[in-house]
Order: structure tokens, then C-alpha cells, then sequence
């Protein structure tokens, strides 16, 4: 069943609810861009061609003090900004690859953010075009059917910063800010995502595929994380009411007490700030084969992703992982966890490998699970009580009509 539910702060709004996607919450993507204005063509997944003219970028590893970062993020009239913070948190994919592939046995993971990077967003593009990939499709199929009251919903709450939060290609964004236009309520939407070509890219798709009269649009580089961050600090948005959004099931790439918490992060707001409503994207389907095929699609195409991390890996580690993180020595396997309801991936290795990268020593059985993500499917008790634990309430649940696998 899909369904799409809107959650209230003590009142507030709710969550829309669908089919799944995927995800974990990690660091950046590791950038080699400073601040500086570039000029390129950009073809996105979805075949939108952006001609980004002078476009200021500025990001990752800028050799840059905060002052002088901020100062050139003033001075650029960018539509994007880099809110990736720059302090001493964990920060690069490099880092938290290494942490991920020195655990013990049984718990090693690669961070499923390399997998959002430009190329993985383009293979993951190939999966939301199979007709496997029911989450993608039905998510679509139930904001078309339910739009004008979530519209309507979302426009009620006042809000005058929308933020969306893993945006991706934001087709099913056209859907909602078309129909919030129509209220008439002025706002900025704001696009959170780790990869500045695809915000771009989809930002200009997004334009040309709306004529929005009251809303404005803008990129938000950065996680979750900075996310949440930025949406307590930022001057620009300040004493404004603000609204999320959080579609695709991404909230269900963590675990239940991860997604409370950082559901929580994103409603703790300090004093006098407003936040009037949160709409979710839930996957809750239970249907075995209907989830493997998904998650698993006979052409290939999620094996192709999955398999991708080690490229994106080997990216970010250099030439000293090249034995390591060779797509031959891998095996893609996954599989649904009845017992906590949720599709996991993972890589599992088909030789013995060890190798020392800088100072850390990684060592790797044959046959040993890497986890990569994980797509939970959770009813809407499952959802009350997450939300529950951050004292939000469900005020309103769309389910989506059931729809036959084809
Ligand atoms: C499954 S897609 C969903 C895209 C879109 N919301 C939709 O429903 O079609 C997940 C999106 O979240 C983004 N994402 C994944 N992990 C993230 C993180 N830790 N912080 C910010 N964005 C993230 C990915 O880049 C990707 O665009």
C-alpha cells in the first residue's frame, strides 16, 4: 500500500507516504572545486541538457577560512548554496570509507552517499525507468491523484520556506509547487542535495517545466545534516515559517531510531522559529516479490548501481585501493529482512583481500558482507510511533490506490 501522510508539530502538518528509495547519512562528496566561476554543460539523467553560464561553485576542499568563504558566497548571486559545513565534523566520503571498510567482520558498510554522486544519479535514473521499480511510479501515482489537497494542505500552513530535503530530479516536485502556486502564498523552495550538477540540472528542469508566479527557487548543497543545521541558523530564513518535504521513502534508508532522530534534528528548531509541517514519502509495501523485483531488477540496472559504489569508492581512496575495490573481487547480494521489514544491499566479497591504505589496515574475508543500504517498509503505526518520539503528530495520511504490478 502507498500512502502519503503529513505530520504536525503538536498540531503541525504531515507526511505523505509511497513506495521506497534509498540511503544512509554520511559526509560529502568530495569536491575539487573552489570558489570560482565555471563554465560547463551539464546532461543530467534525465536527458535535460543546462548550459550553466558563470556559474558560481563553491564548495568541498576550498582552501578558504569561513570568513572569506562566506564573503565569496555573498558576493556570488548564486542560486545554489554550499551550506556543507567546513569545521572539523567527519567530513570527507575518504574518511568515513576507510571507517567503513576497517570495522570488525559482520558490521563493515561503504557509505551509501558515493552512490549520489553525478554518475549514480544517472544509473539510478535506468531503475526508475523500469516498470520494476514500483516506488518511483506509485510515489508519482498518488501525488497526481491526491495533489490539489496536499496542495492545498502545504499552502494552509503559511509557509514561506519550503525546504525538500534528497530533491533528486524533482519531478514530483513540479507536481507540488504547481499545485501550492495556485493558492497564491508567496514562498522560497528550497532543493537540499549532495550533487551541485544535479541540483543545477534539476533546478533548470524544474524551471522550465513550471511557470510559478509566488515561488522561488533555490539549491541547498549540503546532507541532512547541514540540512538541518542551516534550517536553524540561516539569517535568510530566520523567523520564517518553514514546511518540509521528504519524498521517496529516503527517510526509510535509516532505521527507525535513526529516522527519529533525525526527523528530530529537523524539528528542533531554537526559539521563536516555526515549523508548521513536514510531508513524508512512505513505502509500505509488503509484498516479497514485488519489493526483490524492485530492488533487484531483471535487466541488471540496480545490480549496476549497487556495483557502482566501489568505482565512486576507489575514487575517493585512489590507487591504493585499486585491488581492494576491483568490481571482480565483488558479489552483489541483497534480500528482503522479514523479521525487520526492510530490503538490504550489500557487497560480498568473492576473494580474500587485505591492503594498507595510508595508515589503516583492511581486511577482508572471502565471502564477507559490506552493507551498503537499506530501504525499510513501514506501516503507519510504524511511522506514528517515530514520529511520536519527536512529539510530532500524523495529521493527515493520503494512501494511494492500490495498483497492480505489471
Ligand atoms: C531515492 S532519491 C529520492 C529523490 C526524490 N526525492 C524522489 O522522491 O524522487 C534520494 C535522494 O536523496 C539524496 N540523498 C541521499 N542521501 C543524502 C544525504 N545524506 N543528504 C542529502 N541528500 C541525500 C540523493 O542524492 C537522492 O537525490
Amino acid at each position: 500500500m502507498t500512502t502519503l501522510t503529513q505530520i504536525n508539530q503538536h498540531g503541525v502538518l504531515g507526511i505523505p507516504s509511497q513506495k521506497s528509495c534509498n540511503g544512509f547519512i554520511d559526509s560529502y562528496h568530495k569536491s575539487p572545486i573552489v570558489t570560482t566561476r565555471e563554465i560547463y554543460t551539464h546532461r543530467s539523467s534525465n536527458g535535460h541538457e543546462a548550459q550553466l553560464l558563470e556559474t558560481p561553485v563553491i564548495t568541498g576542499e576550498a582552501h578558504l577560512d569561513s570568513q572569506s568563504f562566506q564573503k565569496a558566497l555573498l558576493a556570488s548571486d548564486q542560486r545554489v548554496l554550499d551550506i556543507r559545513s567546513k569545521g572539523s565534523c567527519p567530513l570527507d566520503l575518504h574518511a568515513k570509507t576507510l571507517e567503513g571498510l576497517s570495522q570488525p567482520s559482520g558490521s563493515k558498510f561503504l557509505p551509501s552517499l558515493l552512490l549520489w554522486d553525478n554518475k549514480g544519479q544517472g544509473l539510478y535514473g535506468d531503475i526508475l525507468e523500469t516498470k520494476h521499480y514500483y516506488p518511483y511510479r506509485v510515489e508519482n501515482e498518488l501525488l497526481e491523484q491526491q495533489i490539489h489537497d496536499i496542495g492545498k494542505k502545504v499552502a494552509s500552513t503559511g509557509c514561506e520556506v519550503l525546504l525538500e530535503l534528497g530533491a533528486g530530479n524533482m519531478q514530483k516536485t513540479t507536481l507540488l509547487l504547481n499545485a501550492i502556486d495556485a493558492h497564491g502564498i508567496q514562498l522560497t523552495y528550497y532543493a537540499l542535495d549532495v550533487d551541485h550538477a544535479e541540483l543545477e540540472s534539476s533546478l533548470s528542469g524544474l524551471e522550465a517545466r513550471t511557470n510559478l508566479q509566488n515561488i522561488k527557487l533555490r539549491g541547498l548543497l549540503g546532507t541532512y545534516e547541514d540540512g538541518a543545521n542551516w534550517l536553524s541558523t540561516a539569517q535568510e530564513v530566520r523567523n520564517k515559517r518553514k514546511t518540509l518535504v521528504w519524498l521517496g521513502n529516503s527517510i526509510a534508508n535509516f532505521t527507525p531510531h535513526e529516522a527519529s532522530e533525525l526527523l528530530g534534528s529537523f524539528t528542533k528548531l531554537q526559539a521563536g522559529q516555526s515549523l508548521p509541517g513536514f510531508v513524508l514519502g512512505i513505502d509500505g509495501c509488503q509484498d516479497k516479490s514485488m519489493i526483490e523485483c524492485a530492488y533487484d531488477t531483471p535487466g541488471g540496472q540496480s545490480r549496476r548501481w549497487i556495483k557502482y559504489i566501489l568505482e565512486a569508492a576507489r575514487n575517493h581512496l585512489g590507487p591504493e585501493a585499486a585491488e581492494l575495490l576491483d568490481d571482480d573481487n565483488w558479489r552483489v547480494e541483497g534480500g528482503w529482512d522479514a523479521q525487520n521489514l526492510r530490503f538490504e544491499n550489500y557487497l560480498s566479497a568473492a576473494i580474500p583481500i587485505a591492503c594498507t591504505i595510508g595508515d589503516t589496515r583492511i581486511s577482508i574475508k572471502r565471502g564477507e558482507r559490506v552493507h551498503i543500504l537499506r530501504s525499510g517498509k513501514w506501516s503507519k503505526s510504524d511511522v506514528g510511533s517515530i514520529c511520536a518520539k519527536q512529539s510530532l503528530d500524523i495529521a493527515e495520511w493520503w494512501n494511494g490506490l492500490e495498483v497492480d504490478y505489471v
